[in-house]
């Protein structure tokens, strides 16, 4: 057929991350489920060196900003060689975003769409900014919360974490993404327990060691709601409680 179907990919997802510290990444990637899926090909991560792109031999990125002010702006010529030079590495088009504060507010459904493509592109700001004419660069711009980090790269961590875990075959079996929070019905999750049934005073609801089954999926839908109400009004499509 010469359509793919919608699940179907015929390579796994490509993540390009343009950034000025690639080894910040390392350690993340190499770690726990990340570093697993990447062993097993399930996803592939390219890392490029902002600096490998810079103009001159001492590797300059960025400059003064014209009409004055503190601090040092990333240039346009680095990013715009080098984000046409990894979207070159690949027959496969990326879809570019890069993160700042600025950005789209990143959620779950976000994370959905973006670990639905064939390519990513990861592009992260550094120092006290970029050139504006670098936006013109990126399909979507992305933060990862209200607060400013000290460059792009704890965000574009957090984008492929998110991204990874919900790549096919990453988490186990029975697929625990699918009911964890944000993803039951958009309800943040309901609480857990483990062994011992008494920890410090604090038991375990009688309910889970009920073994009734009917019983226990009430209850964990009810908790669920409820935690939602509480933490998260605006999540339920309720108005925040007042306390
Ligand atoms: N760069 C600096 N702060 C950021 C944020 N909150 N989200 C994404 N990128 C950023």
């Amino acid at each position: 057929m010469a359509w793919q179907v919608a699940e179907g990919r015929d390579m796994p997802l490509r993540i390009d991350v343009i950034t000025l510290f690639p080894e910040a990444f390392r350690g993340v990637l190499e770690s726990s489920i990340l570093g697993r899926a990447l062993r097993e090909g399930r996803v592939e991560v390219v890392l490029a060196n902002l600096r490998d792109f810079a103009l001159d031999a001492r590797g300059t990125v960025d400059d003064k900003p014209f009409g004055g002010g503190p601090g040092m702006v990333l240039m346009c010529e680095p990013a715009f060689r080098a984000v046409e030079h990894v979207q070159g590495l690949d027959p496969r088009r990326a879809l570019v975003v890069l993160l700042t504060p600025q950005g789209e507010r990143l959620t779950q459904a976000r994370v959905r769409d973006l670990a639905g493509r064939q390519r990513l592109m990861l592009v992260c700001g550094h120092y006290e900014g970029f050139d504006e004419r670098i936006r013109t660069l990126a399909d979507l711009e992305l933060s990862i919360g209200d607060y400013v980090l000290t460059g792009g790269e704890p965000a574009a961590m957090a984008v492929i974490d998110a991204v990874v875990r919900l790549l096919p075959g990453v988490l186990g079996a029975e697929d625990a993404a699918s009911e964890e929070s944000f993803n039951l019905a958009g309800l943040l999750e309901y609480p857990q327990y483990t062994r011992p049934r008494e920890f410090r005073g604090m038991a375990v609801p009688e309910v889970l060691l009920s073994g009734n089954h009917a019983q226990i999926a009430r209850w964990r839908a009810e908790q669920a709601l409820e935690r939602t109400r509480r933490r998260r009004a605006d999540l339920a499509g309720e108005a925040p409680d007042e306390k």
